[in-house]
Order: C-alpha cells, then sequence, then structure tokens
C-alpha cells in the first residue's frame, strides 16, 4: 500500500540528487563558489530561480551576528558561554555564532518562538540577565529581533514530497540530539543523535549516528535521507544517497546504529543547515502485548558492577530522569534506578560506549566543559564531573 509513495519519494531523491550534481558541477566552475555566502550577483541563485524577480537578497546572519556578539558576550557571556553558570552554553566558542544558532529553539522560522524572546524576558523564569532588562531592551534587544528576523528568512524546505522530515537546523559541531517528536506524538522523547565534525569548508562528517526509541515504543525506519541546506540556495541531500538500504526495526528501549552509523556530506557549505526525512517512520509494536513495558530486552552483561560503581552517581540525574520531567524520562528512562537495578541498567547501557567510555553519552552531554545542549552539566563543576565519570566508567567498561 505504500508503493506509489515510496516510488515517488525515491524519484524526488533522484531528482534531488541529479540537482546536487550540477549544482556542485557549477560550482567547481568558480573558485570558492560553495561556501555560497556573498549575497552579490551570484548569492542566492539557484536553479529554481525563473529569472523574473531577483529573490530575496542573502543577508548572512553570521554578519548580522558578528555586529551584537561583543554586546551579548557582555550581557549573557558570563554565565552562557562553556563551563558558564548556567549549564547551557550557547556562547561556547571559537564559533560564537555557529553556538548560538545550533542552539535548541535559539533560531526559528517564528522569530516570535525563539527562546531569546519566549524565555530570556521578563517574567517568563529566567535567572539571568533578560533581553527587556533596562540597559538592553534599546541596545541589544532590537539586534536580537533584526538577527532573528533575518536567521527567520534564512529558512528552506525541504520539498514536500521528501516525505516526512525533521525541519532544518543548524548542527552543533559536537554532539546533537534530533528529537523526532515533531514528527508525530507518539514519537515523543525519540531521537537520532550523532556528532558532527567539520573536515574541510565542504566537508561534514556525521559519525556515531543512532537512532533511539523510547522505553515503551520501538521505532521502524525505512530510507532515511540528509538534505543539506546551503544558505541561500536550494536544498540539496545527500548525494550518494547512503541510506538508501535503510529498513530497520528499533524494538522499545533499544538503541541502534542508523545505517552504518557515518556519513561524509560533501555537499556541505558554510552555514548551511542540515534536515532529515524519511521514506517511512512508524512506530512499532511488536505482536506481544505485554512487551510495550520495556522489559530489559538489551540487558546488561555486568549489573553487579552497575551496582557498585553507577548507581549511586546517577542518582544526581534522578530529578529529571527518574520522573520529574516527562522528556527526559522519555530520552532516558532512569525511573527504575532505585527499584531494579537490572532495568535500569539495559535503558542506561543504550547510552555508554563500552569500547571508549569516556566518549559515552552520558558524559559528553553531561560534560561542563563541553557544548552539547543538554540542561544539566553539574552546576559547572569539573570536579564533580570528573568524580562521576570515572566511577561510571568503571561499570562502562564492564560491559565490554
Ligand atoms: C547570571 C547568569 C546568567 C546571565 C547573565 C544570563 N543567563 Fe540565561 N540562563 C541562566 C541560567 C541559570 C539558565 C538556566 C535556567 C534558568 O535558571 O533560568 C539560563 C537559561 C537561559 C536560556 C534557556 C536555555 C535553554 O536551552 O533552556 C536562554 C535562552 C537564556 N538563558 C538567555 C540569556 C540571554 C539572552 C542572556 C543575556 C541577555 C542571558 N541568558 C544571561 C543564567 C544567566
Ligand atoms: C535538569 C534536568 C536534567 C538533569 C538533572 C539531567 N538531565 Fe539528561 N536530559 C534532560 C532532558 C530534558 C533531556 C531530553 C532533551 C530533550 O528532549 O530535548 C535529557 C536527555 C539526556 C540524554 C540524551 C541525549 C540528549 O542530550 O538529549 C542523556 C544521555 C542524558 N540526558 C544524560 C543525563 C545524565 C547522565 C544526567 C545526570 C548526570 C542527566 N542527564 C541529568 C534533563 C536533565
Amino acid at each position: 500500500m505504500m508503493k506509489p509513495k515510496q516510488q515517488y519519494f525515491r524519484a524526488i531523491a533522484i531528482g534531488l540528487g541529479a540537482l546536487a550534481a550540477l549544482a556542485s558541477a557549477i560550482a567547481a566552475g568558480c573558485v570558492e563558489a560553495p561556501s555560497g555566502l556573498a549575497p552579490g550577483p551570484t548569492g542566492g541563485g539557484n536553479v529554481s530561480d525563473a529569472g523574473v524577480e531577483a529573490g530575496p537578497v542573502i543577508i548572512n546572519g553570521r554578519d548580522l551576528f558578528d555586529s551584537m556578539q561583543a554586546d551579548l558576550m557582555s550581557a549573557c557571556g558570563l554565565c552562557h558561554d562553556v563551563a558558564g553558570l548556567a549549564d547551557t552554553p550557547f556562547l561556547a566558542g571559537p564559533d560564537r555564532y555557529q553556538s548560538f544558532v545550533s542552539w535548541p529553539g535559539i533560531v526559528s522560522t517564528q522569530p516570535e518562538n525563539s527562546l531569546l524572546l519566549t524565555y530570556a524576558m521578563s517574567g517568563k523564569g529566567h535567572s539571568g540577565t533578560n533581553l527587556d532588562s533596562a540597559s538592553l531592551k534599546d541596545t541589544l534587544l532590537p539586534k536580537v529581533k533584526a538577527w532573528l528576523a533575518q536567521e527567520a528568512q534564512n529558512f528552506t524546505q525541504p520539498p514536500p514530497a521528501a516525505g516526512p522530515y525533521i525541519d532544518p537546523f543548524a548542527p552543533i559541531m559536537g554532539f546533537n540530539a534530533i528529537y523526532l517528536g515533531a514528527l508525530g506524538a507518539e514519537f515523543e522523547g525519540m531521537a537520532v543523535t550523532f556528532q558532527a565534525e567539520l573536515l574541510a569548508e565542504t566537508t561534514l562528517e556525521l559519525t556515531n549516528i543512532e537512532l533511539h526509541p523510547t522505553s515503551k515504543t520501538g521505532l521502524k525506519i525505512v530510507h532515511p535521507l540528509w538534505v543539506v541546506h546551503p544558505l541561500g540556495k536550494d536544498p540539496n541531500p545527500d548525494p550518494v544517497d547512503s541510506f538508501s538500504n535503510v529498513d530497520t526495526i528499533y524494538a522499545a528501549g533499544e538503541s541502534g546504529e542508523l545505517g552504518p552509523g557515518t556519513l561524509v556530506l560533501v555537499n556541505w557549505s558554510r552555514d548551511a543547515k542540515l534536515s532529515l526525512a524519511f521514506e517511512t517512520i512508524e512506530k512499532y509494536e511488536p505482536a506481544s502485548p505485554d512487551a510495550g513495558d520495556g522489559g530489559p530486552t538489551g540487558g546488561c552483561k555486568d549489573v553487579a558492577s552497575f551496582d557498585a560503581n553507577a548507581r549511586q552517581p546517577l542518582q544526581v540525574c534522578l530529578n529529571c530522569h527518574g520522573g520529574g520531567n516527562g522528556q527526559a524520562v522519555a530520552a532516558v528512562d532512569m525511573t527504575a534506578l532505585s527499584s531494579d537495578s537490572a532495568k535500569a541498567c539495559g535503558q542506561i547501557k543504550n547510552r555508554v560506549n563500552p569500547n571508549d567510555p569516556p566518549a559515552s553519552q552520558l558524559f559528553i552531554t553531561t560534560n561542563p566543559d563541553g557544548n552539547a545542549a543538554h540542561p544539566f552539566k553539574f552546576g559547572g563543576q569539573s570536579g564533580a564531573f570528573n568524580t562521576f565519570r570515572n566511577s561510571v566508567s568503571i561499570w562502562i567498561a564492564a560491559e565490554k
């Protein structure tokens, strides 16, 4: 019954692939063109422009950011730089623009929905300096609004027929967790996670690409397609459609690699965004009615070591992952930490790397010296974090 749609999807993917090839052929002809940032005569030029009207002039959000960076750093940097007091380092260097634009909720197609305007304002619960405070409301705030308006214009949509998709986002250069809840309530708490690294100006590498269902609900995925959204140009999908063979079921509570787990996007460009489309994405319900309770199917090899080395240090996570925060529980379910070690261990194991314990997601997300978008980083205290990492790593190594 999915046949026609599948074929359409493939046709689109191929069509876009051809477009990508064309775009890179054009780019190859002119030096330094791939960055595509110049708002001059060629900037924003794309294949679909019929040449009737010059499209909207693409202003690089980076330029507007540069002109407010000093103000932003002096008003917010103390708390929002790496190892800042806020545990939310959206102004992390060295590329502060990249950090800001890639922080979940900062830019939006609807500027008024930006966290900057919904949260960093008086009466919204922010414990730091607000953008509408007396000293900022006529200085930094107008700049922030102008920048947000520009960023809103710099979003492009994947083609409507590309299947359900995650809206374009700027990747964090580092660890990313892309939540799938936007695709439907049944996907709430599920995520694709990966590390992004710029290998060259036009080459972005994604590694450790993993799919995380929740402890209650599994997921079936067919043919994910990564699409690059170059600034001011048409979307440009992964030219080799690397994940076309993916047709995978992730049982409830069991994370796994997405496809081969790595992807090199040679069609990257500075300040581009990424989106992720799926030919099919649907929740997976096993035949057995009682299997939905998330039994510890993955299981741990060394629950005794988990008890001895991880259970106590993980208590600090329970405020949110123990039941206090629905999103946190859906992402990593630690509700059984006190009552059922084996079950809790089976869940937490989805976020560790026994071959390289310090590289485990548990640590990448909570390291105060890191730039991951996770709301808790030991209050900026490296000492407390190191104690946590050293102890929990003993268990992780035992899972090898
Ligand atoms: C004195 C420290 C401090 C300063 C200065 C500060 N903040 Fe914050 N901010 C925090 C803390 C702490 C949090 C975490 C939640 C909370 O307590 O509000 C936070 C959270 C936020 C968040 C939510 C991030 C998220 O992902 O949930 C935004 C947005 C934000 N701040 C914006 C700003 C902006 C913009 C400025 C500068 C105008 C600023 N903050 C200045 C302490 C600060
Ligand atoms: C202040 C609440 C809070 C605390 C405390 C907290 N987390 Fe989280 N965590 C969250 C939320 C919320 C999410 C889901 C993020 C989302 O839905 O965008 C999450 C997600 C995660 C993820 C999935 C990857 C990601 O970044 O989304 C990992 C791994 C994780 N947390 C580990 C931990 C560990 C380990 C601890 C304790 C050392 C901890 N968390 C403490 C709120 C918290």
